[in-house]
């Protein structure tokens, strides 16, 4: 016969587990239940509260389909995302620091020529955005391939928006025998995360805003090291301090120095003024 004071009921459900054969299963299972009993006694959450709670994880199901995640989303403001995110890449080694990879990735970007441009609609003001992939060691990483995606000048990704081209603002790039890789995107702009479901609710209910500092999405892979997943920030941003899904981070904020100087404008094929950024991107050799 089980006793269910409020401490035993935690108790009872602990004990229910204790043959899990995953130790781990029974380690996270444990905590979780541990501290979801804790926070219900601690809040002395009301019935109403309850239903509350279920009807929102129910309304955030339903906004699940191959196009919207917003479990992720929700997990991306409330931290969590970014906590797993940084439990999982404690020893940087001076590698470049990993952030959010957020739901507009798409696979299948073409791969480049150096210095070429992701913009297929030619709006927005053109970045040249430059520099080397490198190891740890400061070795250069040749064949390094940097797949690269960011929102138009509306603050849109391509897939969220009909008026622009598929796959715009989206390439791959790879490194010359040196390490050094070049290509041209656009000024970044800040933008609302998706908020016209329950997480934007809650964000208003919270008094929180939907939107994220401007930033370039770059996923860096190369053989033989650790990929990083991460963002370029644009420095001065006025939501630098408070992206609604925690991802800035200190080193991934770069100055977008503008420049006029016609030779290099025609090199890269973009009319001046234009905007450069130079960032070397560090890897960890797998498996240290
Ligand atoms: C993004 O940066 O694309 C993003 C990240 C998390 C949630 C929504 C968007
Ligand atoms: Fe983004």
């Amino acid at each position: 016969m089980s006793n269910n004071t409020e401490e035993q009921i935690t108790q009872n459900v602990l004990n229910s587990m204790a043959q899990a054969p995953n130790p781990r299963l029974k380690k996270v299972m444990n905590s979780l239940i541990s501290h979801l009993h804790d926070f219900i006694r601690e809040v002395e959450l009301t019935q109403e509260e309850w239903a509350l709670g279920v009807q929102f994880l129910t309304r955030t199901g339903e906004m699940c389909d191959e196009k919207r995640q917003e479990f992720i989303l929700l997990s991306d403001i409330t931290g969590v995302t970014m906590l797993v995110d940084a439990i999982n890449h404690r020893l940087t080694d001076g590698a470049t620091e990993s952030t959010i990879f957020g739901p507009f990735y798409r696979e299948g970007a073409q791969e480049l020529p150096m210095g070429a441009t992701i913009s297929k609609d030619g709006r927005g003001e053109p970045v040249v955005v430059t520099g080397q992939v490198l190891s740890t060691d400061g070795t250069p990483i040749p064949g390094a391939l940097l797949d690269v995606w960011e929102t138009d000048e509306n603050g849109l990704y391509e897939q969220q928006d009909p008026e622009q081209p598929d796959m715009n603002l989206r390439g791959k790039f790879r490194t010359d025998s040196e390490g050094r890789y070049s290509f041209v995107g656009i000024k970044p702009v800040s933008y609302a995360i998706p908020d016209d479901g329950p997480v934007g609710q809650l964000l208003r209910a919270l008094g929180r805003h939907p939107f994220r500092p401007a930033h370039i999405h770059l996923l860096i892979s190369a053989d033989g090291f650790v990929p990083v997943t991460t963002h370029l920030f644009v420095k001065g941003d006025p939501y630098l301090d408070s992206d609604a899904v925690f991802g800035t981070k200190n080193s991934l904020v770069v100055d977008f120095i503008q420049h006029d100087a016609e030779e290099e404008a025609a090199h890269y094929n973009v009319t001046v003024p234009f905007y450069k950024v130079e960032y070397d991107f560090i890897l960890n050799p797998a498996g240290k």
